[in-house]
């Protein structure tokens, strides 16, 4: 498998768990690099559920070390909470996990900060996780943060805590939100800190030796490409590098021992929280919501849905370097006579075949679809290639012509055998 980058190709939620935990199977080590508890990242073994929020999907799988790297920004309560929830399931992570030193911590206040300034917002809200990220990332940027090392040393956490809760209190305060208390903070965190010592480790050195020793490594992206900070719909977004660049700069492993990126995508497009999403539709949403899917595995909210967006996905292949696409949720398409694919849009008599890079414009793009049969089976049993409905074959082969990448995986259910490898 070599150093593999996987990423969303869409607005997140593609499928990306699910993909990750059947490609840990090759892999040694498993690596988040970017984002925070608001990925939420679902995998199914048997008719069990699980659905990981900071710790990489490929800890489900026995002896696969899976590590939390620089770039990632961590709530060290939701992580605890997350490794004894995975307890609770006969699932260890002790000796298997591993935390960066360098990796951001998400506090309360950025929590709180980030309600406050969506209700501030209003109607222009982006409609986030309110996990804290946007503010954690803020502080990072901003070399005002702290991090995992400052969390396990107690005396230089205190002191920098202190200054922390004065600092934003007094910005609390003016957003006419409640202030925090120093004390319980402080206990909460140190508790969490101690709890958290034994994964803490140089992360960048690991990874370091790992490739030396020639080892497989998957990173698994958290998010999808039109939320990347830099190259998704601002500001729309999320506050992180979503994109292939982001793992190498969220792990410290450097570009050129990367080998291979894969896209997930799934057959149809999907987004939760707002800002545009040119081909949705209601009917494709209604559709899917009365099947019991479609519903954020984070927040719980609805994801708004429509069809496939090629255009999206050609400049997603071309901004992560897609190799080969893992194309999910195919049977979510099983009952449709026809199914519609954006290839193109427009505005008034403009005609774009790109992602518009002003909002507004984007805003305002109507999607020009191209329209294909539907196959009107299940595919849910389906486990090759050959035996999947023609029409269903000439639909995925479409959808990656026009992306640009070579089709490697096809997934047909959200369990670990319902996956089509080509
Ligand atoms: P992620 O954030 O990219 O890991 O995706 P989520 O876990 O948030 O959402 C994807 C949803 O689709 C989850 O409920 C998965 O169990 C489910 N899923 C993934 N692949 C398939 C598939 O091929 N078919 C079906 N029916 N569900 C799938
Ligand atoms: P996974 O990894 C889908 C969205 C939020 C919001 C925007 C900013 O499961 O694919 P944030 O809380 O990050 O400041 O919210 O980004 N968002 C996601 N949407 N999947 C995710 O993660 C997401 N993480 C954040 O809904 O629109
Ligand atoms: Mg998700």
């Amino acid at each position: 498998m070599a150093n593999t980058i996987l990423v969303g190709a869409q607005w997140g939620d593609e499928g990306k768990g699910k993909i990750i935990d059947v490609l840990t199977e090759d892999a040694d080590i498993v690596v988040r690099t970017q984002g925070g508890n608001n990925a939420g990242h679902t995998v199914f073994i048997g008719e069990k559920k699980f659905v990981l929020h900071l710790i990489p999907s490929g800890i489900l799988r026995k002896k696969k070390t899976c590590v939390i790297g620089n770039g990632v920004v961590v709530d060290p309560i939701s992580l605890v909470g997350e490794i004894e929830g995975l307890r609770k399931l006969n699932i260890n992570a002790n000796g298997n996990l591993l935390l960066s030193e360098t990796a951001h911590l998400v506090f309360p206040y950025h929590r709180e900060l980030d309600e406050q300034r969506e209700i501030l917002k209003g109607k222009n809200k982006i409609g986030t996780t309110k996990r804290g990220i946007g503010p954690a990332y803020g502080d990072k940027a901003a070399r005002t943060g702290m991090r995992v090392i400052d969390l396990i040393q107690p005396d230089r956490f205190a002191d920098k805590l202190k200054f922390k809760i004065k600092e934003n209190n007094e910005i609390l305060k003016a957003f006419g939100a409640r202030p925090l208390s120093f004390k319980k903070v402080h206990d909460t965190y140190r508790e969490a800190g101690d709890y958290l010592k034994p994964f803490v480790t140089n992360t960048v050195v690991f990874l370091h030796q790992a490739c030396r020793r020639s080892d497989n490594i998957l990173f698994e992206g958290a998010q999808g490409t039109f939320l990347d900070i830099d190259h998704g719909t601002y500001p729309f977004v999320t506050s992180s590098n979503t994109t292939a660049g982001g793992a190498c700069t969220g792990s410290g492993v450097a570009p050129h021992l990367m080998d291979t990126v894969v896209g997930v995508m799934k057959a149809y497009t999907t987004r939760v929280g707002e800002g545009p999403l040119p081909t949705e539709s209601p009917e494709i949403a209604d559709m899917l919501h009365a099947m019991g899917r479609e519903f954020g595995s984070t927040t719980g909210r609805a994801r708004r849905c429509g069809w496939f967006d090629s255009v999206a996905t050609r400049h997603a292949q071309m901004v992560n370097g897609i190799d080969e696409l893992a194309v999910t949720n195919v049977d979510g398409l099983d009952s449709l006579d026809v199914i519609r694919v954006c290839i193109g849009y427009r505005v008034g008599s403009t005609r774009y075949d790109y992602v518009p890079n002003d909002i507004e414009a984007f805003q305002k793009c109507v999607p020009v679809y191209a329209e294909f049969p539907g196959w009107k089976t299940s595919t849910t049993k389906v486990r090759e290639w050959k035996k999947l409905p023609a029409n269903c074959r000439a639909y995925l082969k479409a959808l990656a012509e026009l992306t640009s990448a070579k089709l490697a995986i096809v997934s047909v259910g959200p369990a670990r055998e319902q996956t089509i490898f080509l």
